[in-house]
């Protein structure tokens, strides 16, 4: 695997690559690499002749500077994973080579980023679309993977795709999971080990809430039962449960009119956030 950590250093190797008129999938991360990653990395080998994998901890799309501080970092365990996936290439760029100078362009996103992780992370996808939009422009790739874990994102980039006419198709991986239904997250490994036997609850209240609508109970006694499904629940704390449409994040206030929802969750155990969520096809099967 070839590791290349300045701008200059990739469009040497990437020159070469479009010579030979390799197709490129980019895998954008920020390290603290799991099987989440590796899934991403093993599409984008099967769709793609070469595969550029980043790893850069984007401090403009953090809205705690704790938060920032404490993101898992494990640089040397990364570039082993990559290597044991076959991935081409992993491009770790400094701060400098991404931020030359503070960036002072601003990215709006509508009301795809009024809702859940826009309203509780205020310039968070700000953050996002710009290096997104930096990494696009340095590796222009044929195709980039994102994970549907972080669901409004993986929406985020496609509306700054469309809009800024980047040329490159999206894809959308499935979420990884632990045995107990654990979303695989970065931030796992900041768990204790009291907290890591908590954690599912967010894929139970997903669930549940799941089975509620595929027997038609509705949206109010759907949410109303996962709030009272969190106040009896101690070392996690609900921060947000939407039931919302799966293209364009808006809520659901009646199910009909609907092709796909998203059930959507935040929650917090001590500092640790996580989110997890569910798309469904509309009427809800139970094994979507
Ligand atoms: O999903 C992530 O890890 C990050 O938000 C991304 C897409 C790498 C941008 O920093």
């Amino acid at each position: 695997m070839v590791i290349l950590t300045s701008p200059s250093e990739l469009q040497v190797y990437l020159k070469q690559l479009r010579q030979r008129e390799r197709t490129v999938g980019l895998v954008p991360t920020m390290g603290a690499l799991h099987a989440g990653h590796a899934s991403l990395v093993e599409a984008s080998k099967a769709g793609n002749e070469v595969t550029v994998c980043s790893i850069y901890v984007n401090p403009t799309q953090f809205n705690s500077a704790t938060d920032l501080r404490s993101y898992p970092r494990s640089l040397e365990a990364d570039c082993r994973l990559l290597e044991e996936h076959a991935c081409d290439a992993v491009f770790i760029p400094d701060n400098e080579a991404i931020y030359p100078e503070p960036p002072r362009t601003r990215l709006h996103f509508g009301e795809l980023e009024s809702v859940m992780e826009g309203r509780f992370r205020p310039g968070h996808f700000n953050g996002v679309g710009l290096v997104v939009s930096k990494l696009f422009h340095m590796v222009q790739p044929d195709r980039a993977y994102f994970g549907q874990k972080d669901l409004q994102q993986f929406l985020i980039v496609q509306r700054l795709v469309t809009d800024l006419s980047f040329g490159l198709q999206l894809v959308r991986c499935p979420i990884v999971r632990e045995p107990d239904g654990l979303a695989l997250s970065s931030r796992n490994a900041r768990l204790t080990p009291a907290q890591r036997g908590v954690a599912p609850a967010l894929y139970r209240a997903l669930d549940q809430a799941r089975e509620m609508l595929r027997t038609h109970q509705g949206v109010a006694q759907t949410k109303q039962a996962i709030l009272g499904y969190f106040s009896g629940l101690s070392g996690i704390r609900l921060e947000y449960f939407e039931i919302a449409d799966g293209e364009d994040l808006r809520e659901v206030s009646d199910l009909r009119n609907h092709r796909h929802l998203a059930l959507c969750i935040a929650a917090y155990l001590d500092e640790v956030r996580l989110i997890d969520n569910l798309l469904l096809t509309n009427p809800p099967d139970p094994g979507a």
